[in-house]
């Protein structure tokens, strides 16, 4: 029978949830797809109401997706995300080499960036002028007799056109790893998506 010491036991599952320099591990894969999903569901809600209106169908959307409550929680698993990447620094798959990568680096970075920016400023606003928010159903604050301009202006200002900044590099970014995997038939996607091995 083979020799298993504990420390190759330990090692093992914590293997798969980091990064390394081929792939990213599970917690990253994980944070990644959770955040596609919510932010596929934040957008499909305010286009079907922009296409349909108040009906029984956007209505039972936002029921699902109430657009605070799923900015809040972009908000937290980007923080997380960002953490868990700072952790995972030496250890994760670089960008190419060239402009490319460069392009897809500052891509990366700008989704960081706009999935923090946009909901902080969204959550200030909403203080600001007094509304209550929650994390489905869970008070986050109460409505109160507040007008703070300067935390109501900076949102007013911003939250439309970045929030549809995002989605066009959203586009863009899907439609790269489309391209990578069946165009340049290259191992970009499958970091992210196929099984994970463990090195
Ligand atoms: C990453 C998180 C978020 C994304 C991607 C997002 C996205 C959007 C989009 C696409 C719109 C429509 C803009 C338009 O009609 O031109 C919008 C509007 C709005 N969002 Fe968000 N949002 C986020 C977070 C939040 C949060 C956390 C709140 C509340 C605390 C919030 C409150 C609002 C409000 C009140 C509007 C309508 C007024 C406006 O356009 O500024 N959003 N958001
Ligand atoms: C179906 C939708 C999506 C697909 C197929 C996809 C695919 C990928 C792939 C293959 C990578 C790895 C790139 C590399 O190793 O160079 C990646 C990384 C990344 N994706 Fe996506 N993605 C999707 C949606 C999203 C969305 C909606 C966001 C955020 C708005 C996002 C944000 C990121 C970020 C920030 C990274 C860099 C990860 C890191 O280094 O921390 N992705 N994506």
């Amino acid at each position: 029978m083979p020799h298993i010491t504990t420390s190759a036991l330990l090692a093992s599952p914590r293997s798969y949830l980091l990064d390394s320099a081929t792939r990213y591990g599970l917690i990253s894969r994980t944070l990644h797809w959770l955040t596609a999903a919510i932010v596929l569901l934040q957008f499909s809600v305010v286009l079907a109401w922009r296409g349909y209106g108040e009906t029984s169908f956007t209505l039972t959307l936002s029921n699902i997706g109430p657009h605070g409550s799923l900015g809040v929680l972009l908000l937290l698993i980007t923080l997380l995300r960002a953490g868990w990447a700072f952790l995972n620094r030496q250890q994760r798959p670089s960008p190419a080499a060239g402009l490319r990568g460069a392009l897809a680096h500052t891509v990366h970075l700008t989704f960081y960036a706009l999935l923090i920016a946009l909901p902080t400023l969204a959550i200030l606003r909403q203080y600001g002028r007094g509304g209550a928010l929650d994390v489905y159903g869970l008070p986050l604050f109460n409505a109160a007799e507040r007008e703070i301009p300067w935390m109501i202006n900076i949102a007013n200002l911003v939250h439309s056109p970045l929030a549809w900044l995002l989605l066009a590099l959203g586009i863009g970014h899907v439609a790269m790893a489309l391209m990578h995997h069946f165009g340049f038939k290259d191992k970009m996607l499958s970091r992210m998506a196929e099984p994970i091995n463990r090195y």
